[in-house]
């Protein structure tokens, strides 16, 4: 039989061998509601030999309690007293120990995402979306720091649900780490096997950048944001294309991780925002990053301050302390026109506390999940039917309304409302309302391959920011196409809107060789040692990244929308061609088993090597999707694809669809389906098989259904 001292010796790399202080949680900090705890007792008993595999023995008759405990009152084990002592976040790359560049910049990148400034919920480890975790608990945090401190350029990591698996041999051509976040069987999944899961301490919620390793706070959101509102401004209200939202107003919900960007956006477009917010911390937070501009609980105020700012034509972002029902409420009862609006509650996790019910202030959601998680349900049911009711009669009044990709529009139906499928059975066929992804980003950013590129300055140091932005800028052509003008003057701005939170970061959407000539001038410049080393990555919120027929994908036609080939093609193929990190995650930002995303992290050294990866990997990043849209008969995909043929002729190449006449197709289909009958009409009148043609109309007219 082993023993645990030979377990402790077949180690070299594990914790301490100290058993940390208790933890003294600091006032003012946000902290995770409680996700229930459901477990049988056989279950909890192997939930608590889990946490514990990560401890020496000495210790598990104190932590064994310390876990019960955590489990019981918050619904997971965190491992709480693990949480170093000390303030968290990105330090410059060279205060990291490890044994190659790589191992010392994912300590940055993991530090980032957890910040106390920058996540949601610090001490649960959640970076944003309400329950997006870095991984499950601290231990797992310590001991992935230590890996990726003894790692070595001929070492992957391997990282299973937060879970740090071991150090396998690889060489430097292969990714330093590669994670998979919630990946789960078929057959379980499912929220429910999926909480199961988490409380047993074997899943993690990765959602998209927080499990791999990639947030540069909402930052990383605002870019998105306001090409999304812009477009949806040019779209809609017949803004022109060199025009900004001046005059125009956006309404909408959260001021959170990732919802936090819409006022920002909104200004930085010119327009007026109202966005409404129950946790009054998100709105403080916001107001001193300066992302947002007023803060009011008064309706009529709100509105007042709207009205002005948009008569006088000037951007200005108000946030209303309350819930969005009572806002969208009030605008009906007083006829208030709203031009744009949508919703950025996590509605992705609307029963674990993502949304907050009309007439429950946000301290009494908490309390509710915590004593009547049954009441919560039926609560949020009802507020979400409330709130589609509203936004009818809205959008019968002009309003445009969109899904900005948080399964809005999923919630209302699982709360019972059938109206707001399209076929009014199930989801199959998609809503009512489009999705940001189907109307605007879709079809005028993904299907050309623009998607939200991003970079860190290792260094620290805010001048290397600079000196990258000013290289992004002299990269782009702004005369190419209205995106790349936008992303000109995004660019050219992103310092005075002072839009850094944690790390020295950046982003800026991009197509598939806008990002590799961008990452070679920094290479380049890395090379030079005109800047610090810089890690390259983006958001799984991406052109290829994520197969989710309730987003990303939502304007895939061809039926494929409910694959995953797509993300996990783009993540093997960033693998095979020698990404740092690689990521593969379950749920993303509409929740589990609705999405598989991926994400990549390349960190540029300035070597040649660096250019060679980027040189194959940059391109197949993008264009694998590009590639996808363009076979599901996307038209800006297929001109795209086109020009990438004749481009890289020789070196690659992307098979099109031939696209057949419509009336061709529904002439031969009109022609079968009608045989198709009259074969179902003879079996059934076995008798009747030489009918006449007259015979046939008369049947015809008597079978159910027949066109
Ligand atoms: N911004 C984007 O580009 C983007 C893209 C895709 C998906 N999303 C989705 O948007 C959602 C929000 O993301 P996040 O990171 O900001 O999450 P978050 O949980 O950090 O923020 C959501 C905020 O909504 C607030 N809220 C909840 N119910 C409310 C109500 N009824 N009225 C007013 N405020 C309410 C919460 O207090 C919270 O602050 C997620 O579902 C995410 O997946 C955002």
């Amino acid at each position: 039989m082993i023993s645990n001292v030979d377990i402790l010796e077949a180690m070299t790399i594990k914790l301490d061998d100290e058993l940390p202080k208790t933890i003294e949680f600091k006032e003012g900090i946000r902290r995770a509601p409680d996700r229930g705890f459901t477990l049988t007792k056989n279950q909890t008993q192997i939930a608590l030999k889990n946490a514990l595999r990560y401890i020496p023995e000495k210790y598990h008759k104190t932590l064994a309690k310390e876990f019960m405990e955590e489990l019981r009152t918050r619904g997971r084990i965190y491992g709480y007293r693990y949480r170093p002592e000390s303030r968290i976040y990105g330090k410059p790359i060279n205060e990291y120990k490890g044994n190659c560049i790589e191992g010392k910049a994912f300590q940055v990148m993991i530090d980032n995402n957890l910040d106390s400034d920058i996540a949601l919920y610090p001490y649960e480890l959640v970076t944003y979306g309400e329950t997006g975790q870095v991984c499950q608990n601290w231990m797992q945090y310590r001991l992935i720091m230590k890996y990726l401190e003894e790692m070595t350029e001929n070492q992957t990591l391997v990282i299973e649900s937060g879970h740090p698996l071991g150090l396998f041999k690889s060489k430097p051509e292969a990714p330093r780490v590669i994670i998979t976040n919630a990946l789960m069987v078929g057959m379980f999944d499912n929220n429910e096997d999926w909480h199961y899961a988490m409380q047993m301490g074997v899943a993690n919620y990765g959602q998209m950048t927080a499990g791999g390793w990639m947030y540069i706070g909402p930052q990383g959101i605002v870019h998105g944001t306001f090409n999304t509102i812009l477009n949806a401004g040019r779209q809609k209200l017949g803004v022109g294309q060199d025009e900004d939202l001046r005059g125009h107003i956006f309404v909408s919900s959260g001021l959170g991780g990732m919802s936090g960007a819409q006022p920002k956006a909104i200004e930085i477009s010119g327009g007026v925002g109202i966005i409404a917010e129950v946790d009054y911390s998100r709105i403080q937070t916001r107001f001193k990053q300066g992302w947002v501009s007023r803060v009011s609980s008064d309706l009529k105020d709100v509105f007042d301050v709207a009205k002005e700012y948009m008569d006088k034509k000037e951007p200005i972002s108000i946030a209303y302390h309350g819930n969005i029902v009572d806002l969208l409420q009030y605008a009906v009862e007083n006829h208030f026109h709203i031009e744009l609006l949508s919703d950025q509650t996590s509605c992705h996790a609307a029963y674990e506390g993502g949304y907050c019910p009309q007439g429950v202030s946000f301290d009494e959601r908490t309390k509710l999940l915590r004593e009547d998680r049954k009441k919560f349900n039926t609560l949020v049911d009802s507020s979400l039917r409330r709130h589609f009711e509203f936004i009818k009669i809205l959008v019968d009044r002009g309003t445009y309304f969109f899904d900005y990709g948080n399964s809005f529009m999923k919630a209302i139906y699982d709360a019972g409302v059938k109206e707001i499928v399209k076929n009014g059975v199930d989801e199959k066929d998609g809503f009512i309302f489009p999705s940001y992804v189907e109307d605007i980003m879709g079809p005028e950013l993904f299907d050309y391959g623009y998607g939200p590129f991003r970079w860190v300055c290792l260094s620290g140091d805010h001048k290397d920011l600079i000196k990258t932005d000013k290289a992004a800028m002299d990269c782009i052509d702004p005369n190419r196409r209205a995106q790349d003008r936008d992303n000109y003057m995004w660019i050219k701005d992103a310092e005075k809107n002072q839009l850094v939170v944690g790390t020295e970061a950046r982003i800026l959407y991009q197509d598939a060789m806008g990002r590799t000539n961008i990452a070679l001038k920094f290479n380049e410049m890395v090379r030079k040692g005109e800047v610090g080393p810089i890690m390259l990555g983006r958001d799984h919120h991406d052109v290829s990244g994520t197969d989710s027929p309730f987003r990303e994908t939502s304007n895939i036609k061809d039926g494929s929308n409910i694959m995953a080939d797509m993300a996990i093609q783009s993540y093997a193929g960033n693998a095979a061609r020698g990404m740092s990190l690689v990521a593969l995650h379950n749920g993303g930002g509409v929740g589990i088993g609705k999405s598989i995303n991926g994400g990549f992290g390349l960190v540029l050294d300035g070597s040649t090597r660096i250019d060679n990866i980027i040189k194959s990997a940059m391109p197949w990043d993008v264009m694998g999707g590009v590639a996808r849209r363009a076979w599901a008969r996307n038209e800006n995909s297929i001109s795209t694809s086109i020009e990438y043929n004749k481009m890289r002729s020789g070196e690659e190449h992307i098979t099109l669809p031939f696209i057949p006449k419509d009336d061709l197709i529904m002439e031969v289909i009109e022609e079968s389906f009608k045989k198709i009958k009259l074969e179902t009409l003879k079996s059934e009148n076995k008798e009747d098989v030489k009918l006449t043609k007259e015979e046939i109309i008369i049947k015809k007219e008597n079978i159910k259904g027949w066109k």
